[in-house]
Parts: C-alpha cells; sequence; structure tokens
C-alpha cells in the first residue's frame, strides 16, 4: 500500500547522500526503497566510499548485496535513514512495526541526523493508531507482559510468540489508547523489558511521501 508514496519519500530522501558518508540504514519496506536506490548509485560509481549501519540482519544483507560497506560501529555516522509507524507533528515516532526497534533505537540515537521516510497514511495528530511494540526478554515474558498491561493497555505476543527480534526476544503490540511519550520511561522501568518502540526527540527531519513527490517536515529540537 502506498508504495509510490515510500518510493517518494526514500528519492527525496537520498538526494541528502553523498560520497565517503557513513549512513545508519534502517529496517522495513520504506528503508527498501532507499537502500535500493542507494544500491545502484554505489554499484553505478555516482557515489562512492558509503559505509552503513545496519540495523537488522536484513537490512545488512540488503546493502551487503549491492556492495555497500557494512560495519557495527557507531561512531560517525552522519545520518540515520529510517521509517516509521506513525508520526505526529511534533516528530515523535512509533516503531518497530518490523521488530527492530532496539537496533533502530540504538543506531537513531547515536547519530548525528534522524531522517524518517515515510507515507502520508503514518501521520496521526496524537500516536494512537499503531500497537506499540515493545521488546521483552523470554524469560518470565507472562509476567512482564502483566506488568506492561497494568498501565492500561491491551498487550499480545507478536505471532503468538513465534515472532523473535533478532536479539532473541519476544515483541509485545501494546493497544492504548493513546500512546502519550511519558509511557516510554514508565514501560521501561519494568523489569524485563528491553526497548520501547517510543522514539522522542531523536527525529531531525521527516519525509512524507506524496502521490506526486514529498514534503519534509523539518523537526524543531527541544
Ligand atoms: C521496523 C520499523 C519500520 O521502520 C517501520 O515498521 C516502518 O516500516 P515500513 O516502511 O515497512 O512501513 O520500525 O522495526
Amino acid at each position: 500500500m502506498y508504495e509510490d508514496e515510500k518510493r517518494n519519500s526514500a528519492m527525496e530522501a537520498l538526494k541528502y547522500v553523498h560520497s565517503n558518508m557513513k549512513l545508519g540504514l534502517g529496517t522495513g519496506s520504506t528503508t527498501k526503497y532507499f537502500i535500493d536506490g542507494l544500491g545502484e548509485l554505489v554499484k553505478s560509481g555516482k557515489i562512492t566510499n558509503i559505509t552503513g549501519v545496519p540495523t537488522s540482519l536484513r537490512t545488512a544483507d540488503l546493502a551487503q548485496s549491492y556492495g555497500i560497506k557494512i560495519e557495527n560501529n557507531l561512531e560517525g555516522i552522519e545520518i540515520d535513514f529510517d521509517g516509521a509507524d506513525e508520526f505526529d507533528g511534533n516528530g515523535n515516532l512509533i516503531k518497530g512495526g518490523g521488530g527492530a526497534l532496539v537496533r533502530e533505537k540504538i543506531v537513531a540515537y547515536n547519530s548525528r541526523d534522524v531522517y524518517i521516510m515515510a507515507d502520508h497514511s503514518k501521520f496521526s495528530e496524537r500516536l494512537h493508531s499503531f500497537p506499540l511494540p515493545v521488546e521483552i526478554l523470554p524469560f518470565m515474558e507472562n509476567v512482564t507482559k502483566k506488568n506492561i498491561e497494568k498501565l492500561g493497555c491491551d498487550a499480545t505476543f507478536r505471532d503468538g510468540k513465534k515472532f523473535k527480534s533478532d536479539n532473541g526476544n519476544y515483541i509485545l503490540d501494546c493497544r492504548f489508547n493513546f500512546t502519550d511519550v511519558t509511557l516510554e520511561d514508565k514501560i521501561k522501568m519494568i523489569p524485563g523489558v528491553v526497548e520501547v518502540g517510543i522514539f522522542h526527540k531523536i527525529t531531525t527531519k521527516i519525509f512524507i511521501g506524496e502521490n506526486n513527490g514529498c514534503k519534509i517536515m523539518n523537526v524543531k529540537k527541544s
């Protein structure tokens, strides 16, 4: 769905890449358009000396298939390019629909700038439509789930526990009426929680794909 918008947002973001850059490489179908575009530029020699820090094993495989150099070293990442499941007007995000939220947050936090690419349907005045992904340890996981639910949500194990993240953990999809950003700290306080899919004060720009182009939202850092 919204494939043209996703592609347009990725192509606009790609204009910010030039030779000799170190980039964070996100995960998901929108980021795949970005990596495919970047890969073609690298393969043709139009852009050289790119290093990518991947946020998932599948992103690492995709980047390497184009000959993009991959490194698990966070130092000196100029721009992290990633997608989102939902964003609001302040640039807050919900991420983790692809189950890569832990590595995505580590890479985003350690990048100078974070550019998010998304189709227009991901925008909400208040974050509420996408169930909040939370990664938890596979130890006493039912207790961790109950403790998260006490904060006022219904939580389900992704694919009935069949889904495990690249880190070997479970993902809970948590349905709150409204995902207030303060929930990030409250959920992280619960033992067994590894990471929460709320990305607050991390985004620099959001590329919002449209049918025939792309709008850019610059996020004010407060
Ligand atoms: C993966 C993510 C993705 O960025 C998010 O799910 C958006 O994916 P897509 O571009 O396929 O809609 O957070 O963990």
